[in-house]
This record gives C-alpha cells, sequence and structure tokens, in this order.
C-alpha cells in the first residue's frame, strides 16, 4: 500500500454506503461496544451521530473512501489529561500497515487538537493480538494487564492497557 493513499479525515453523510460495507461486518465491530449496522439508514444515522457529533472520530480512508475509523475520546473533569484510542478497519485491508500508519498520522493531530490531553490510552482483549501489535508499532507502552476489567457484547475480558504520553513523542 502506498502510504499517500492513506488519509484522516472527518466523516460526512456521503461515507455512509462505504461505512456500511465495514461497520456491517461482526467481524470489524466485535472488539467494539456498537452492533453491526444493517442498513444505508443506520449508517446516516451513525455517521451524523455517532462521528460527526463525536469529539475526534475520524475516517481512515484509502483514496478518500472510508475503510475504518480512528477514534479519540478526551476525557472530562480530573480525567480531562487522558483520551480513549480506538479503531478498526475492513477486513479486506488488514495485515497492510494501514492502522498503524493512520494512528501515527492521527496523533500528533490529536495532541494538537486537546493541548489538555497529555496521556492517550488504549485496551485491548488479550486476544487481540493485532491491536496490541498497532500500539507497539505505533510508539505505545505496554503498562499492564487488567483482569475481569472490560464487559463487552455480555462477555467479561481480560484487557491490556497501552499508554503514550505527549512528551513521549
Ligand atoms: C486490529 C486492526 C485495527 C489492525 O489493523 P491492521 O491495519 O491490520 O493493522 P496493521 O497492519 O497496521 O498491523 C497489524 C499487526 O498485527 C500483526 N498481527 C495480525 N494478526 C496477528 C496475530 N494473530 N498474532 C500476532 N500478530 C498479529 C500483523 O502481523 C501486524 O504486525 P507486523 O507489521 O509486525 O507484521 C484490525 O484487525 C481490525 O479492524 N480489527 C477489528 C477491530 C479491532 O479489533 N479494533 C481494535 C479494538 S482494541
Amino acid at each position: 500500500m502506498d502510504p499517500s493513499r492513506i488519509t484522516l479525515r472527518p466523516f460526512k453523510l456521503t461515507d455512509a454506503d462505504d461505512l456500511l460495507s465495514w461497520a456491517g461486518d461482526d467481524r470489524v465491530t466485535k472488539s467494539g461496544r456498537w452492533k453491526s449496522l444493517t442498513s444505508k439508514e443506520e449508517a446516516l444515522t451513525f455517521i451524523e451521530q455517532m462521528c460527526i457529533h463525536h469529539p475526534w472520530r475520524r475516517s481512515i480512508c484509502i483514496d478518500d473512501r472510508s475503510i475504518g475509523f480512528l477514534s479519540v475520546f478526551p476525557g472530562s473533569g480530573d480525567e480531562r489529561h487522558r483520551a480513549d484510542v480506538g479503531y478498526a478497519i475492513a477486513v479486506e485491508y488488514w495485515g497492510q500497515g494501514i492502522t498503524t500508519a493512520a494512528l501515527k498520522m492521527g496523533i500528533p493531530q490529536v495532541f494538537d487538537d486537546f493541548p489538555q490531553v497529555l496521556r492517550l490510552q488504549a485496551f485491548t482483549s488479550v486476544d487481540n493480538k493485532a491491536s496490541q501489535r498497532v500500539l507497539e508499532k505505533a510508539g505505545f507502552t505496554r503498562e499492564g494487564l487488567l483482569r475481569k476489567y472490560i464487559c463487552l457484547k455480555g462477555s467479561i475480558l481480560d484487557v491490556v492497557v497501552f499508554g503514550l504520553l505527549s512528551s513521549d513523542s
């Protein structure tokens, strides 16, 4: 994959068909809190409510077509110095370094957009080796194992926590 084809940009309603093709795939959504989408109407609502109104959710694009997302959700109050990172891309693009490239692209933008954020953190299930590798390749530090930490789609999971400080880069 030529890295110049990979971009990050805000979602648009015109992404609905492309978004449905990956956000409607259980293999892509299994690690997320939302269920796979099943119609263009759901995709349009999702883009409007969950992407356009999200504090920082970007479409990962190839040649400007949406193939996934990268999200950063800053905390509030006493947690405003840290932000949670999440991402997913379409199965046909797995294993080509695209998420790592997108995350590396997004990190400086996030620290720029949220000067109060000093720490990015991500939680991956212990089984999600691909996601752990993405975080390592993007410069995050593996900080520890949190047992029975997250309830995801009815399962209580052990997770690995990764962190990256603005002062790390
Ligand atoms: C996790 C995910 C985003 C990775 O995206 P990707 O674009 O394929 O990631 P990259 O190609 O940048 O890097 C993947 C790395 O994981 C490695 N990997 C993949 N599967 C692996 C496995 N089962 N065991 C060990 N390493 C694995 C790849 O070899 C690659 O590492 P390398 O470059 O050192 O060879 C993608 O699989 C996905 O969308 N999964 C579903 C959603 C998800 O799990 N999101 C994260 C929630 S925490």
